[in-house]
């Protein structure tokens, strides 16, 4: 592994974008690949709208899916030989996988400080207290322009309207976890502290303003 992306100059990481696309192209389907270049274009338009660095978002945004399609034994074997703690949920549920893999994959492989890999760890559940980065990249992944359907749709309405806390409360409460109950699957435990503690926060911030 070269240098952290923390230490690069505006021009290394550009370069490294480079590099990231260039080596996406090779591991994924053309589909994947699409949507992870849609999803790196979403992030850059909230990155600007919530002032955040944009190159640490595009970075994070297009590696987001870089372990989505290793197969269940490939998960498995390179969670065992870089010892990455798997849980239960784990065995049964390959969806957080390849956020958990892919995290330790963009660390080793390209420099991604802790923040980045947590924002891609994390992006298919949630987590409480998410970080500005942790929300941009959960929320651009669901609203990126390939995205289509009436869900899509109403999240992208959402997020525009009402900001990051709600969409990402919608998203949990409106699709993720009745989605997951019509398919008899495991709710990870991660998304529903995230909507209690986006709840809590409401209510801290409405209680706030009764006092005034
Ligand atoms: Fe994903
Ligand atoms: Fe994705």
């Amino acid at each position: 592994m070269g240098k952290k992306v923390e230490e690069m100059s505006e021009k290394e990481r550009e370069a490294l974008l480079k590099q990231i696309l260039q080596d996406l192209k090779q591991i994924l389907s053309e589909n994947r690949y699409l949507h992870s270049v849609s999803t790196m274009k979403k992030a850059k338009e909230l990155a600007k709208i919530y002032q955040q660095n944009e190159q640490i978002v595009m970075l994070t945004a297009v590696a987001h899916d870089i372990a989505k399609e290793m197969t269940k034994e490939e998960f498995f074997a390179y969670a065992e030989k870089n010892k990455i703690p798997l849980e239960e949920f784990d065995t049964q549920e390959k969806v957080a996988l390849h956020g958990k893999i892919g995290a330790d994959i963009v660390a080793k492989k390209y420099g991604f400080s802790k923040e980045m890999q947590d924002a891609i760890y994390y992006h298919t559940t949630a987590r409480a207290n998410m970080t500005m980065l942790d929300k941009i990249i959960f929320l651009a992944d669901k609203t990126e322009e390939r995205r289509e359907g009436e869900d899509a749709e109403k999240l992208r309405t959402i997020l525009q309207e009402e900001g990051l806390d709600e969409a990402i409360l919608w998203d949990i409460d409106y699709y993720t976890i009745p989605r997951m109950i019509a398919k008899e699957r495991l709710l990870h435990v991660n998304s529903i502290q995230a909507r209690n503690a986006i709840l809590a926060k409401k209510k801290k911030i409405e209680e706030a303003k009764e006092k005034n």
